[in-house]
């Protein structure tokens, strides 16, 4: 199982092609397991002993919307 958990937000997909690039440098998906935080529960941010957070910043520098609602969880 992956070490690695990378939780992404994304409005239009940059981020999740960011952390597909970054998962691939780290060694594939063996290694670093994508999340979307559309989908992700904290169940799955728990198995990770370490993580990566990714999301865009939009209007005034606010945090994705789907990436807010996670880490309120
Ligand atoms: C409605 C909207 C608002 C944005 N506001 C900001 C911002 O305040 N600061 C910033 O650096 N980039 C801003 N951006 C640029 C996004 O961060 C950039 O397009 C990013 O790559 C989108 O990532 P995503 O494809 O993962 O959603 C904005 C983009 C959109 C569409």
């Amino acid at each position: 199982m992956a070490k690695i958990g990378l939780f992404y937000g994304t409005e239009t997909g940059n981020t999740r092609k960011v952390g597909k690039m970054i998962a691939k440098e780290f060694g594939g998906d063996d290694v670093v397991k994508l999340h979307s935080t559309a989908k992700a529960t904290a169940e799955d941010l728990a198995q990770y002993s370490s993580l990566i957070f990714g999301m865009p910043t939009l209007g005034d520098g606010e945090m994705e919307n789907s990436f807010k609602a996670f880490m309120e969880k």
